[in-house]
């Protein structure tokens, strides 16, 4: 394949780039990245990508795809293919499946899957316990050598200080990342969505912010102490960017990521018991959606990271207080963070790096870039379009989200991968 796409506005963080540029494929990689353009036309498919955005392939640092055990919400295949409508070429699966992902056998499992699908590359993360039970220790090395690429416990935080403790000192050994699903278990008390006026009103039961807070200082506390790699997933709170602002001003090497639903929408979503706005960590107020925008602003959260999180039947059956939480993520998560650019908490670039240099920078994997010799992955996006989500026409099989029936703008309108183009519009 010779592929040459001109007339676009590519924006490449890997390179400090923003701006017009010609890019030439060929046999699957970047061959040619001309800031001047004038790039020989001869037997090449071409793509005008006028007044389009030119982008590197989407890396998502937190996503459920379920299989093994949960068909019925998702599986491999979907996921994947929902992440590339999504514009993710990159995806990293939590391990909450059943079987958890607790053993390089699982691992190897969903590897294998990923690979014959052929659809975006799945990087698995290990669970740090076993069965995500919180009490012994996942075989952590096995599992990297099988191909995981972190560990968390995500959708159960890591209760135990000293297991936490245990975690981050052996995962340092061979360098590898701790991800911390922050929440008291004590504080949190099995809450359904945010304390305060409005759970009261709703008699819901509430988690309180300083649950999360409290567990991120004490994972930031612990990995000080230890030297380990640790990302906090899935940042809701002010108090929460306030405790990783201070940890990096003193120098810590922690990293942090929030998800599109935290700066878009309040706890408001949930009244009238909308289920579909029960997430893990709840919606928050007004005030800590301007703090998440701050932290995205100042560098203090470095990620925009989905947390798919898909579901079935049961999540639109049951009560609200039993309902599974989570939102269905993938293909709405560029276009709610396209709006930050818009707003102007974001330049283009920033936006961008959020999604695709940071997550490789932090997972260090050599994805994300536009630059010659890369892989060819990359996304063109017409960040003008609007439409109405529609969430049964998702390819996702969750059609769990709050944004169904809202008018969203951006919209991924091809993805180059796997030496394809998928068109979606
Ligand atoms: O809302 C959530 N759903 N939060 C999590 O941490 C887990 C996730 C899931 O797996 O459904």
């Amino acid at each position: 394949m010779r592929l040459l796409i001109i007339n676009g506005h590519v924006i490449d963080p890997s390179q400090n780039f923003a701006g017009s540029a010609e890019i030439l494929i060929e046999d699957g990689r970047i061959n040619t990245f001309a800031r001047e353009g004038g790039i020989n036309r001869t037997g090449a498919d071409i793509i005008d990508a006028g007044g389009m955005w030119v982008v590197p392939g989407l890396i998502d640092i937190h996503t459920h795809l379920r299989e093994p055990g949960f068909e019925h919400k998702e599986t491999i295949r979907t996921g994947a293919r929902a992440a590339l409508k999504g514009g993710f070429t990159t995806v990293c699966a939590m391990p909450n499946t059943n079987p958890v992902n607790d053993n390089a056998g699982i691992t190897e499992f969903i590897l294998k899957m990923a690979q014959a699908e052929g659809n975006a590359r799945v990087l698995p993360i290990g669970a740090v316990t076993k069965g995500q039970k919180g009490e012994e220790l996942a075989s952590l090395y096995a599992m990297r050598e099988a191909g995981c690429i972190a560990f968390s416990d995500d959708g159960r935080p890591v209760a135990s200080p000293v297991i936490m403790r245990r975690a981050l000192e052996y995962a340092k050994g061979f360098d590898a990342l701790i991800i911390s699903h922050a929440e008291d278990p004590a504080l949190a008390d099995s809450g359904v969505m945010n304390e305060g006026l409005l759970s009261a009103t709703l008699g819901l039961k509430g988690q309180p912010a300083v649950a999360e807070e409290v567990m991120i200082y004490r994972d930031i506390a612990l990995a000080e102490l230890t030297g380990g790699r640790l990302h906090i997933a899935h940042v809701s709170t002010k108090g929460g960017v306030r405790v990783i602002r201070q940890a990096k001003e003193r120098g810590l090497k922690v990293t942090a990521e929030t998800c599109p639903h935290y700066f878009s929408l309040t706890e408001d979503a949930v009244a009238g018991y909308n289920v579909n706005a029960k997430v893990n960590p709840p919606l928050r107020t007004a005030a800590d959606v301007e703090a998440i925008k701050e932290g995205l602003r100042d560098g203090t959260i470095d990620v925009i990271a989905t947390d798919h999180a898909p579901h079935g039947r049961e999540k639109r059956t049951r009560q609200f207080d039993d309902a599974p939480s989570g939102i269905s993520g993938l293909e709405t998560a560029l276009s709610l963070s396209l709006a930050l650019a818009g707003e102007g908490v974001l330049t283009e670039l920033e936006l961008i790096g959020k999604l695709t240099q940071n997550p490789a920078g932090i997972l260090r994997i050599d994805r994300g870039t536009l630059r010659e010799g890369a892989e060819a992955e990359l996304l063109i996006v017409d960040p003008q379009r609007r439409y109405v989500l529609d969430a049964e026409k998702m390819i996702s099989r969750g059609k769990n989200t709050p944004f169904d029936g809202m008018e969203l703008k951006g919209m991924v309108m091809k993805t180059v991968y796997g030496g394809k183009v998928l068109e979606w519009a």
